[in-house]
């Protein structure tokens, strides 16, 4: 690791502030997708960024708008949320780093209970036991929920303490194709804390799952109060307009009117409004120009 990118990471430590002696985790409740992967640094010590109550500390949330009122007390790291891409990376307390420490892959009742002894080799996060920072293997980064908990000579009293993380990890759904855009660039890419993935919030005008449809009705193509329906042609956005009595075309902007083939004896008959024509009449002939009642 050298010096430059070590400075970088510093940046980008694990966000938290205290309130009347609790840790309370930054949260954002939405995040939106960063275009550049980023390295987040985990200080593993039970001394800094334990959280303990699930929705106000760890997830800082207002009790009142869960949907459940549960009192759930897990003392852990800040559970973290990722991009898909993002580099993880674990600082390992430097008063351990003398005993060694590892860290294991857990399932979600190991990481709230704590994990009994008897792993597989498998579940270990690091080769070797580990002292300072080193980085987690792409591998255990994958879409998806991940629980690490301490594995150390100490047995699980630290795991208890607090030495155990939640690693949720986000892809996005916003590309049309590998190169498009986020959300054809007519939107956000957004994902909800509780949300599992990434995907397009549309400006207004734009509909579709990667804002690529541009909504042909907000134009207001329809006269005469016909109504608009989307319709999508293929690659091309479109619309129909659905034309009241009296008027057609593709924008309703013809009128279907009393004009018949020979309405004008001598001379060009053309629609005024519903109810009404005119004649424009062929040299030497009068202009009239006749006004139907509809009662
Ligand atoms: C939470 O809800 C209770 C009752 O439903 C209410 O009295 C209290 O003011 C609410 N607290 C907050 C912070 O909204
Ligand atoms: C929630 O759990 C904590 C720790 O276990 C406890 O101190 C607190 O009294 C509990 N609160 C309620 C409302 O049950
Ligand atoms: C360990 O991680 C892998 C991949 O993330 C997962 O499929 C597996 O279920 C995990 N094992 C345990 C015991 O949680
Ligand atoms: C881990 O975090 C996710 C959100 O990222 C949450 O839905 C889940 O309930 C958490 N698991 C535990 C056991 O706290
Ligand atoms: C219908 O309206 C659209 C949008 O205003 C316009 O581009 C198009 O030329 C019109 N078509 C006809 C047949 O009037
Ligand atoms: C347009 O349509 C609405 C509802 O269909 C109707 O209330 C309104 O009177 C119509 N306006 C005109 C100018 O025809
Ligand atoms: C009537 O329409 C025809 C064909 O469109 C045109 O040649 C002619 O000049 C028109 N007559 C008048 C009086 O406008």
């Amino acid at each position: 690791m050298t010096t430059k990118s070590a400075v970088h990471m510093v940046v980008c430590f694990l966000q938290l502030c205290i309130v009347k002696g609790q840790i309370i985790c930054e949260r954002q409740m939405v995040a939106e997708w960063q275009v550049e992967p980023k390295p987040i640094v985990v200080k593993w010590t039970p001394r800094e960024n334990i959280c303990s109550d699930f929705y106000t500390e760890c997830w800082k949330m207002n009790k009142n708008t869960t949907r459940e009122d549960k009192n759930l007390s897990v003392p852990q790291l800040c559970p973290l949320q990722l991009q898909l891409g993002d580099s993880l990376f674990i600082s390992s307390e430097p008063s351990f780093q003398s005993y060694g420490m590892n860290l294991v892959n857990v399932s979600k009742e190991e990481f709230i209970n704590c994990p009994k002894s008897g792993f597989l080799q498998e579940q270990l996060i690091f080769v070797c036991q580990i002292r300072g920072l080193h980085q987690v293997d792409p591998n255990w980064l994958g879409a998806g929920t991940h629980y690490f908990a301490e594995l150390h000579k100490r047995g699980p009293a630290l795991c208890k303490m607090g030495l155990r993380l939640n690693v949720t990890i986000k892809q996005q759904f916003c590309q049309q194709s590998p190169n498009a855009p986020l959300c054809s660039g007519h939107g956000r890419c957004l994902s909800h804390v509780w949300e599992k993935a990434y995907n397009c919030h549309c400006y207004p005008q734009y509909s579709g799952k990667f804002c690529q449809k541009f909504d042909m009705c907000s134009i207001k193509p329809c006269h005469n109060n016909a109504s608009c329906t989307e319709k999508s042609e293929g690659t091309r956005d479109s619309y129909e307009c659905t034309c009241p009595p009296k008027f057609s075309g593709r924008n309703c902007t013809e009128i279907v009117g009393q004009c018949q083939p020979h309405t004008c004896l001598s001379g060009n008959c053309s629609n005024v409004t519903p109810n009404s024509f005119l004649c424009e009449c062929d040299k030497g002939f009068t202009a009239y120009m006749f006004i139907f009642s509809t009662g």
